[in-house]
């Protein structure tokens, strides 16, 4: 068997590998003029600048992008470099008022298009992907640190306004010290961090289930929100989570998540 998964495991290496290769890195501070004034910043006369037609400008494209991949109309939401590439490509590709951007543009503009397409604060790790903690009973998980990061682009302020835990395992979990929270340094500018830490401290047997709640605004805006979803297991329960030779499965089918990851755009939710 691990005779046939070896060969499949080097074909999803340099499958990786080449779609890493075809899409460079985006810098959103490049993209922002190229989005902005776009003839100016390609050189380009002959193409009109996206703000022509998008004329509510990148707000305007990230409602869009986050209505069409399942979110809400906000133009903050967390949209993912990925899911900024595909859109603006399938738009590029599939309207006609766009094809003529497509192949005229380098990739390295469209990806700088893209990464300030998804400009927007972004947590490590990213909003909706889940934290793992474990600790003895009565005793403490390891911490865990999430940071916050203010988009890069942004003329205003981010100003963080809670930073809470909710839902039935919440008295489970505590967010760390005042001292590095984000609401000791509550207003963010351009580009600018702040991380708080997450243990588990379970009370009582059994799984608990929580989410870290970020609560914040920007300028003018509503408040709009990131969610990271903790879970929490005391140890020397039943975690069904035995070793036993899954390794190299495991790591096989991580490869091929991060194949599935490239091609297809992350959904995400705004709770
Ligand atoms: C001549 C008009 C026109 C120009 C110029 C234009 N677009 Fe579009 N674009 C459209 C239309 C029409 C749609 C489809 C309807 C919509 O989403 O508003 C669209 C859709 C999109 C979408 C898809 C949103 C989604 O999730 O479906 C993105 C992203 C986008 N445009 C980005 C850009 C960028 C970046 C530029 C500049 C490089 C640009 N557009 C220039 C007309 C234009």
């Amino acid at each position: 068997m691990h005779r046939h998964l070896l060969p499949a495991a080097l074909m999803l290496c340099l499958l990786v590998n080449g779609a890493m290769a075809q899409t460079p890195p985006g810098d959103a501070v490049r993209g922002k003029p190229l989005f902005e004034n776009t003839r100016v910043a390609t050189g380009n006369n002959n193409i009109a600048n996206c703000t022509s037609c998008h004329t509510d400008g990148v707000q305007g494209r990230r409602i869009a992008i986050s209505l069409n991949t399942g979110g809400t109309a906000d133009p903050y939401a967390d949209i993912g470099f990925e899911t900024a590439m595909t859109r603006f490509t399938q738009a590029m590709t599939g309207r006609a008022e766009m094809r003529q951007f497509y192949g005229v543009l380098t990739t390295q503009q469209v990806s700088d298009i893209a990464a300030f397409l998804a400009d927007t604060p972004k947590t490590d790790p990213a909003s909706e992907t889940q934290i793992n903690l474990t600790a003895a009973l009565n005793g403490n998980s390891p911490a865990r640190t999430v940071t916050l990061t203010h988009s890069r682009t942004a003329a205003e302020s981010l100003s963080v306004k809670g930073v809470t835990l909710e839902g039935s395992g919440a008295a489970q979990f505590h967010v760390g010290s005042a001292a590095v929270s984000c609401l000791a340094n509550s207003v963010l500018a351009a580009a600018g961090s702040c991380a708080v830490t997450v243990t588990y401290a379970p009370t009582g047997g059994g799984v608990a289930d929580a989410d870290l709640v970020f609560r914040m605004s920007q300028g003018t805006s509503g408040d709009f929100y990131r969610v990271l979803p903790l879970h929490g297991v005391v140890t020397g329960g039943s975690s069904g989570d035995s070793g036993g030779g899954a390794l190299g499965l495991g790591w096989l089918l991580a490869l091929a998540a991060a194949v599935a990851g490239l091609s297809a755009a992350r959904p995400f939710r705004r709770r």
